[in-house]
């Protein structure tokens, strides 16, 4: 099969999300679709699958024009996406899942579970899924999830399959075991179309790379002649600095400190495990570990969105054990949060308002009990500029904000006051090169004006590239502790996965 969209157009109003792109993807190859953060790429991918309709230009399959009035008819064309943001239903098992909307039913039109728990199990062994049809899908772990999605699509008789910024959620080794797949179903004939912002992914699996940058295909690059550096560029349209650069830490007075804490998670079970570490001024301390280690039951305890169950915390001295999310915040802690959309932003208000989102009943913004809007509004048009949030004004809601400009209002917002301490979790997940290299070097700025900054990622390179000092969390409990220099990946990965830094 050969899918080609010519000459797509699509216009948002204030915005041109694509702009004339030209593309064909065929049976059996991996096109990579390369792009910052609001380039176009979800938009293509939806026009692509019939959620949305192209302002100009046609969709062909083999040759032919098709039309698309939704995701029904590009399905029973063959094309499948699993998006970034999954649609299942948590409640519900993966068989249930699987078959939402196509149920095989019994006469009587009851549902045959047991036919769909075959399909997903065929489908699940075929493909080395290792998925339970019983499963629930609230249960599973990210990676698992996504197979689902795979499944489901699969289910529909893809041929053509749609992956947007799938690796984005994923742990190292899950990424390595999604290649797997994905270079398995290419095996199998199908097309891929993979989005990813991440060059090395891109060097490791493709066949073929597009770049899009600003609403455009600014060009096709082989991965076999192609490099990290001449990828960013082509990407951002300018030479971009891949390594962190900083000054070597002065760290002075200790301003977090954590000392034998306990935290529960949501099923009542120990995830922190009497973890005792302090962050100084001046300094950024890294937290690595595989995601589930207790990361973000820990932050959640120090920024007041969780009680802990023992032990204590102090920022500068004062005692913030069990204090909430106010009293955090007005003790001059800067929170970037691992949920950009669930704890990060309100998604329907304006970028305006969810930059006063936590300082609207402080002055400047507030005038007795009236808010001050003209003065609000300014501010956020300082911090869009400052931040570089590409967005075509601050008065429109923040969820028609592509992932990495969200991640910047939040940036923006959390380090456009003083702080004394700066914790920020995953805070470059899901964000492309030109915005990563600009968040680092925001973070960077933060400790060399004197904050204490934590940092949690599950990107090892991240975490090597920003640290003064790294801890590894692994079971709930922080398992080592390393300079950048002092270590390698190879080392923390062992880490990571259980070995304990004395034996
Ligand atoms: N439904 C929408 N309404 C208005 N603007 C949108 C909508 N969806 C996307 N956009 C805008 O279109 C541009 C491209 O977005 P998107 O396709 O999501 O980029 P990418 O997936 O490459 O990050 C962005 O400027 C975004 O703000
Ligand atoms: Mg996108």
């Amino acid at each position: 099969m050969e899918l080609e969209l010519r000459g797509i157009t699509k216009r948002f109003p204030g915005v041109l999300a694509n702009d004339n792109v030209n593309l064909t993807i065929r049976s059996g190859e991996i096109l990579c679709l390369l792009g910052e953060n609001g380039a176009g790429k979800s938009t293509l991918m939806n026009i692509m699958y019939g959620l949305y309709t192209a302002t100009e230009g046609d969709i062909l399959i083999d040759g032919d024009v098709v039309n698309f009035d939704g995701p029904g008819d590009a399905i029973a064309a063959g094309i499948g996406m699993v998006h970034q943001h999954f649609m299942l239903v948590p409640v519900f098992s993966v068989a249930e899942n699987v078959v939402l909307g196509v149920e095989p039913t019994l006469t009587g039109g009851v549902l045959d579970i047991e036919e769909a728990r075959d399909d997903v199990r065929k489908i699940s062994g075929q493909y080395n899924l290792d998925v339970d049809p019983d499963a629930i899908i609230e249960q599973l772990p990210v990676g698992l999830q996504q197979r689902v999605e795979i499944i489901k699509v699969l289910f529909r008789d893809a041929e053509i399959l749609v992956f947007d910024e799938p690796t984005a959620v994923l742990t190292p080794q899950e990424v390595q075991e999604f290649f797997g797949i994905i270079r398995k179903l290419k095996d199998d004939g199908k097309g891929i179309i993979f989005i990813t912002h991440k060059l090395k992914e891109v060097l490791e699996i493709a066949d073929r790379i597009a770049v899009l940058r600003r609403g455009a295909v600014v060009g096709e690059a082989d991965p076999a002649t192609a490099t990290e550096v001449s990828l960013a560029e082509l990407m951002v349209g300018r030479p971009v600095e891949l390594k962190v650069s900083k000054a070597d830490a002065d760290p002075t007075d200790v301003v977090l400190e954590v000392r034998d804490l306990d935290v529960l998670n949501v099923h009542n079970q120990l995830a922190v495990d009497s973890v005792s570490f302090d962050v100084r001024r001046g300094e950024i301390v890294g937290i690595a570990g595989v995601q589930g280690n207790g990361q973000t039951e820990l932050v959640e305890a120090l920024t007041g969105l969780r009680e802990s169950v023992g032990g204590r915390v102090s920022v500068g001295g004062v005692d913030l054990t069990n204090a909430s999310p106010r009293e955090v915040h007005n003790a001059s802690v800067a929170h970037v949060p691992e949920d950009r959309q669930r704890s990060g932003l309100v998604m329907s208000f304006t970028l305006t308002e969810n930059f006063v989102l936590d300082s609207y009943y402080d002055e400047p913004f507030s005038q007795g009990i009236k808010m001050d809007w003209d003065r609000s509004r300014q501010e956020a048009g300082r911090l869009i500029q400052e931040f570089d949030v590409r967005t075509p004004s601050s008065e429109i809601p923040a969820s028609n904000l592509s992932g990495g400009n969200q991640q910047k209002v939040i940036v923006a917002r959390e380090f456009s006051r003083d702080v004394a301490l700066v914790i920020a979790s995953q805070p470059t997940r899901g964000v492309d090169v030109g915005s990563i290299e600009f968040i680092h070097e925001r973070i960077v700025a933060e400790r060399d004006q004197g904050a204490a900054v934590l940092i949690v990622s599950s990107e090892l390179d991240e975490v090597m590239a920003l640290s003064d000092r790294i801890l590894v969390m692994f079971d709930g409990k922080v398992v080592a502790e390393k300079r950048p220099e002092q270590t390698t990946n190879a080392e923390l990965g062992l880490y990571m996965a259980g070995a304990s830094s004395d034996g």
